[in-house]
């Protein structure tokens, strides 16, 4: 009887549901970076901000990014992100921000700061959950019309629900932006959420203050609640090279994506799959994967089962193949980031590394560097972390991230650094950033980058290099400042030598000798010349 009862419990099947993946981050909005009211106005503020800064750079125009807040009570605020970047069409609007999981980033191998296609969506669904208000987008591309929708999601489906769908006439009081503002192309992103508006280490200023010192060809403005106004100047009118997309390498492919290419590409034979569908395969590597494979590079590609494919790829590891190509990344540049350093920081001296390219597990990935010591830096005794993925920087997780292993890693007191633990000590920031077609981060939330090995020792040595850099010139400088002691006790030492010498020597002029005293002990002194 019993058993009878579970079976239909089980058969009945009543429990058993499709979930939206909307609906999953709905009840888990901690993993996309809103577990907190503080943390999840920073969350939308960043989202909106890459996004805007990803979509200038790819059509290399200068940023141009206004992010306005305002508290509307009872823990709420509305907050309008302006860019002057391309725009979005018509089509592509209601999905952008309605439905969770849409992008244009995430099949493209090539560096930028969006990866998933949830960031922005997932801000408009907190703001839906928090303040049940929709998000209102205008956005103008180029010799096109204005377009203004209001959306929400729908979150058991997962789609946008178009409340509102208009065409904004320039002359309009409604167009975007202030008189002075006036976009030819660009979104505004207004939305209510449930925030917390601080000051701290984690606030919407850090996260601006940060991303201005990584983005210096950016002018980005912030308009707290209440009214003051920070502009983050820009300061230089040079973008970082356009990073181009890449197809796969076959080291970094897994069995369950390979099968996915084959099932969708249109090549005839393997050999042709393999060329057209990988990077850094030509004929002759074709050929050696098949032979080592012991398969028939002439066989169509469809008719490889699991076995085969996964024989394929194994057989791959083995043929020398060139790296994968590294013009898909877009590092800052050494001049950049010392630009982006000096700005925001006025240190009294910075450097910047840049590495070479080099590749974790088949993807492209590139290390860069900077410290900035001193000057307006004036927490002596601690240092400060600056921690960048793909330009956007990292607020949260520090002790869970590569970056801190890296610089745990490293003697700093070999370089004249003082140390505490395993910790350099200031007045110092390092800023590190990693740029890669995919970050390995620890979680969807994009706050931690994986400490895999080939990462961490890049970091470490461009950190070791930058810090030698800042080693020798403070070597130099506490060698100026032994000099410049003994030169201020020589002086005084002169007033008293001037007349003691004459006196002994019963001659001479005693201001004469301390004056002549008083050159041989400035910097410049040449005996040779006296
Ligand atoms: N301000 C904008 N200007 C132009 N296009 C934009 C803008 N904001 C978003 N988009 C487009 O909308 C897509 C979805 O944005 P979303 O932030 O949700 O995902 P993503 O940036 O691709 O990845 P991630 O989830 O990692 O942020 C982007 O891929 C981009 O094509
Ligand atoms: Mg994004």
């Amino acid at each position: 009887m019993e058993n009878e009862i579970e079976e239909e419990q089980v058969q009945e099947g009543s429990d058993h549901r499709e979930i939206s993946v909307a609906e999953f981050f709905e009840k888990n909005k901690h993993l996309l970076g809103f577990e907190n009211p503080q943390k999840s106005i920073i969350t939308v503020v960043k989202e909106a901000v890459d996004n805007s800064l990803d979509a200038c750079e790819e059509e290399d125009i200068l940023p141009e990014i206004q992010v306005l807040i305002d508290d509307i009570g009872d823990q709420k605020s509305r907050v309008e992100i302006r860019d002057n970047a391309i725009g979005l069409s018509r089509e592509n609007i209601p999905k952008v921000f309605g439905k969770l999981l849409y992008g244009s980033k995430f099949h493209k191998l090539q560096q930028s700061r969006g990866q998933q296609g949830i960031g922005i969506s997932a801000s408009a669904m907190y703001a839906q959950l928090t303040t049940g208000e929709p998000v209102t987008v205008y956005s103008k591309q180029e010799g096109e019309p204005c377009h203004k929708f209001v959306v929400r999601i729908n979150t058991e489906k997962n789609e946008p629900e178009i409340l509102e769908d208009e065409v904004i006439e320039p002359e309009s009081d409604e167009f975007p932006g202030d008189k002075d503002y006036y976009f030819d192309h660009g979104t505004t992103i207004e939305m209510d959420v449930e925030a917390k508006y601080t000051r701290g280490h984690h606030s919407v200023r850090n996260y601006l203050k940060h991303t201005a010192i990584m983005n210096p060809y950016a002018r980005v403005v912030l308009r707290e609640p209440d009214g003051n106004k920070i502009e983050y100047p820009r300061v230089s009118k040079e973008l970082p090279e356009r990073p181009k997309e890449i197809k796969p390498h076959p080291h970094g492919v897994q069995l369950g994506v390979m099968l996915r290419m084959i099932d969708n590409s249109d090549a005839r034979t393997v050999s042709s799959f393999l060329q057209n569908e990988f990077t850094r395969v030509g004929r002759t590597s074709a050929e050696k994967i098949c032979e080592e494979a012991d398969i028939d590079d002439g066989r169509r590609p469809n008719t490889l089962d699991k076995d085969e494919s996964e024989q394929i790829l194994d057989a791959a590891q083995e043929v020398n193949l060139q790296s994968p190509p590294t013009d898909c990344l877009s590092p800052l540049g050494e001049d950049l980031m010392l630009k982006g350093l000096e700005k925001e920081l006025n240190p009294e001296y910075s450097t910047a590394v840049t590495r070479k390219p080099t590749v974790y597990q088949g993807n492209p990935f590139q290390v860069e560097v900077g410290l900035a010591w001193g000057g307006d830096i004036k927490d002596e005794g601690s240092f400060n972390e600056l921690r960048y993925a793909n330009k956007v920087p990292l607020l949260y997780k520090k002790s869970a991230c590569v970056t801190t292993k890296a610089i745990e890693d490293v003697s700093w007191n070999r370089y004249n650094i003082s140390q505490t633990g395993s910790r350099p000590q200031g007045p110092l920031y390092i800023s590190i950033h990693i740029a890669s077609v995919w970050v390995p981060f620890t979680s969807e939330g994009k706050e931690a980058v994986a400490n895999y090995d080939p990462i961490r020792k890049e970091m470490k040595l461009a950190l070791q290099e930058a810090g030698r850099k800042l080693g020798k010139y403070l070597k130099r400088k506490e060698r100026k400042e032994v000099q410049e002691k003994k030169r201020r006790q020589l002086t005084s030492y002169a007033q008293e030598m001037g007349p003691a010498i004459a006196e002994l020597a019963g001659k001479g002029n005693p201001d004469k000798i301390e004056d002549q005293i008083q050159q041989m002990v400035q910097e410049d002194y040449n005996p040779e010349q006296l």
